[in-house]
């Protein structure tokens, strides 16, 4: 009965935020039929062998210490700002601003595999661009999506959302492509179009870092500096509402000067007192 009422809860959640996405995502849209790469103007890009041996190196001590105020988040910026951050700009407008990074290690016959996002669903925030970094794969462990749907406008799925009820959805869809990403491959994708983690045939490991850019005016307007709302009705919980970091660490001012540097980086999104910090989401 609880998970019917939350379920309940979250569609009448995202109904109301579609609304504030729509609107942003005209602009969006607009740019995305203006992008030359035929690809990317369909949602997705994929990076073969973008990645450098050294890249690899500071990367992988990233994952371990997973520190977001470090040397190695700088270069990891340095390498976004040569390799994909004009391409993002292009999509989601020249605002686009890093919002969230997560380390992801499947491992295969581990319960760490996740049903949830092995079920056909989208991220419920309009056009929204994912770039998956890969430290370690061997293209066994895909991620599927529906290219061309990028332009369709967002609405919550009621069938998607199923899978919060362990409703799983892997079917095969007609058009679908696969991301098989091996150690070195990048891939960007618009969070906006179905797409699931292929883990069924994984037999060896796939580690990857992963980032996530909006338009900071829909981070501003889904929580960060207005609760979003419809007539009366108000969402009760907003992706992107301030709440206390996890992460909280000891300030490190030589690395946040640098971070300021980047024009994805927002420094409003820093949470401080007066001995520790952290960034919001990450
Ligand atoms: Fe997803």
């Amino acid at each position: 009965m609880k998970k019917i009422l939350l379920y309940a809860s979250n569609i009448k959640n995202e109904l109301i935020n579609s609304f504030i996405i729509n609107k942003l995502d005209e602009r969006t849209k607009k740019n995305i039929l203006n992008i030359e790469d035929k690809d990317l103007r369909n949602g997705y890009k994929f990076y073969k062998n973008v990645l450098s041996k050294d890249d690899l190196t500071y990367l992988n001590e990233y994952f371990t210490h997973k520190n977001f105020f470090s040397h190695e988040t700088i270069k990891l910026f340095d390498m976004v700002e040569k390799n994909f951050f004009g391409q993002i700009q292009s999509y989601l407008g020249k605002n686009s601003k890093l919002y969230s990074i997560s380390f992801d290690e499947i491992e295969p016959n581990k319960n760490n595999i996740s049903d949830i996002s092995g079920s056909w669903h989208n991220d419920n925030l309009g056009n929204n661009l994912k770039i998956y970094i890969c430290l370690e794969g061997y293209g066994d462990c895909p991620t599927v999506l529906m290219p061309n749907k990028n332009t369709n406008n967002y609405y919550p799925n009621i069938f998607f959302n199923l899978r919060s009820l362990g409703k799983i959805n892997k079917k095969l869809k007609k058009g679908q492509i696969e991301l098989k990403l091996n150690t070195f491959d990048c891939a960007i994708f618009d969070t906006i179009v179905p797409h699931r983690g292929k883990y069924d045939e994984i037999k060896k490991k796939r580690k990857c870092i992963i980032l996530n850019f909006l338009n900071v005016e829909k981070i501003e307007k889904l929580g960060f500096l207005e609760n979003p709302k419809f007539l009366f009705f108000k969402n009760s919980k907003p992706p992107f509402r301030k709440k206390l970091p996890k992460n909280f660490i000891k300030k490190n001012n030589d690395i946040i000067a640098q971070m300021k540097k980047f024009e994805f980086f927002d420094e409003r999104f820093l949470i401080e007192d007066k001995e520790n910090i952290s960034y919001l989401w990450s």
